[in-house]
């Protein structure tokens, strides 16, 4: 990997700081690694009519593909009530089917950042018997 788990860690970190989050004060920033080595950065942004509101992964995601970038190495995650991190803030179910449509589920790394670190996983453990892109594409 061209940047370590603990630099990604502190770009999730100064993502979370830009959540735009009136309505659950929920702060949550993720930084996503592409293969081609850059970053991309993302927060969660909520919205009054609430079912538009986007979680951090999938801004960064979102960021991602429209740049052209569609192969991943790893994404940090962190988030907390108030802006402070206890306990990891981990993806939400619609954010893991989003990461199954462009990541491996055995080499894709999370690292979920809690107060004492991170974890680390695969998205296989953190989506198991998921639903891949190659069983729609008959692979
Ligand atoms: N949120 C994320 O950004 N990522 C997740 O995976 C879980 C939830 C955000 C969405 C919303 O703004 C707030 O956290 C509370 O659900």
């Amino acid at each position: 990997m061209m940047i370590t788990p603990e630099q990604l860690v502190a770009q999730a970190k100064e993502a979370m700081l830009r959540a735009y989050a009136p309505y659950s004060d929920c702060f949550v920033g993720a930084a996503l690694l592409g293969k081609s080595g850059k970053v991309y950065m993302g927060c969660n942004i909520e919205n009054a009519s609430f079912s538009p509101t986007i979680c951090a992964e999938r801004t960064a995601f979102s960021k991602a593909v429209s740049e052209g970038e569609k192969e991943f190495v790893a994404i940090a995650i962190v988030g907390g009530k108030h802006g402070e991190v206890k306990d990891v803030f981990a993806p939400c179910g619609v954010c893991r089917q989003v990461m199954a449509e462009f990541c491996d589920p055995d080499t894709f790394l999370l690292y979920l950042v809690h107060e004492n670190g991170y974890d680390t996983h695969t998205l296989g453990e953190l989506l198991p018997c998921g639903f891949y892109p190659k069983s729609v594409k008959g692979e």
